[in-house]
């Protein structure tokens, strides 16, 4: 069953220089339970697409459903079946974790004991215990990321939205998030619809990729079938696939020469 689904999904940017068209027409379809990879360049218009899936920003085309509700229709229900973990997470630095988590928690209006209780299992399951009564602002990347995660799984969302959830983290930090992406899908059936630019994460942890350049779908598939159809064999590197899929490959012909 398509948990999620878009027809035609476009925005375009209105600026002082003239339109961006971000998201030119995205078709996909997301099932219920599957980890979802997006790729694409720098620019190719991926938090766009997930920020109107959210409905942080309205789309200028095209329709979604998320969970059975459409966006342009029923916004409240799409808010209420998605979390969502933005490229830079925004927290407040003055405020401890624990008020953190518990105001999250109020905001999807939790009586104030239950919220107290989701905090510390969150706390929990994102390894942050140690953490909840530090400041926010004294967190380090990885562990500031993973109270990002925390806060978007306050309200236990259907689909999880991660917008590039593991840059910056260490090898360790990056392989809990992988775990727990995985526990999550296994353990209570959410859809996790993640961007990243590592293709190892992509690889190791997507059912389904799907690469936009230019704010069109330039290919999609599981892993395998892209290595296959790109790369020529189903043990291509997933870089190599990328770049045929994106037509980047910097041959020295078409590497420009430095001026500086
Ligand atoms: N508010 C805005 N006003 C004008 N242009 C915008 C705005 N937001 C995004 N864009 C442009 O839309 C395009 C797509 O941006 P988007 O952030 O969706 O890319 P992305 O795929 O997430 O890239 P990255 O991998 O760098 O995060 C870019 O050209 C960007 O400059
Ligand atoms: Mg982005």
């Amino acid at each position: 069953m398509a948990i999620i689904s878009t027809a035609g999904l476009a925005r375009t940017f209105t600026t002082k220089r003239g339109p961006v068209e971000a998201v030119r027409g995205i078709d996909l379809t997301v099932r219920e339970g599957e980890i979802l990879g997006l790729l694409g360049p720098n620019g190719a218009g991926k938090t766009t697409t997930l920020r109107m899936l959210t409905t942080l920003l309205a789309p200028t085309g095209g329709a979604a459903t998320v969970a059975g509700h459409d966006l342009a229709t029923d916004p409240a229900g799409v808010r209420a079946a998605c979390g969502y973990v933005a490229q830079s997470g925004g927290v407040d630095a003055q405020i401890t974790v624990r008020e953190e988590l518990v105001t999250q928690g109020r905001l999807y209006r939790l009586p104030r004991a239950r919220a107290g209780e989701r905090a510390r299992e969150l706390a929990r399951d994102l390894d942050l215990t140690e953490l909840l009564d530090r400041k926010c602002g004294t967190l380090s990347g990885g562990q500031r990321r993973r109270l990002d995660i925390a806060m978007a799984l306050t309200h236990r969302p259907k689909v999880l939205f991660l917008d590039e959830p593991t840059t910056g983290l260490d090898p360790g930090s990056r392989a809990g998030l992988w775990d727990l992406v995985r526990r999550l899908r296994d353990e209570h059936g959410t859809t996790v619809f993640l961007t990243t630019h590592y293709l190892d994460e992509a690889d190791a942890l997507s059912d389904r990729l799907v690469v936009v350049d230019g704010g069109v779908v330039a290919a999609e598939g599981t892993p395998a079938a892209l290595k296959q159809e790109y790369g020529g064999s189903p043990d291509a590197s997933l870089q190599d696939t990328f770049l045929a899929v994106t037509g980047r490959g910097t041959t020295p012909a078409d590497a420009a020469p430095m001026t500086v």
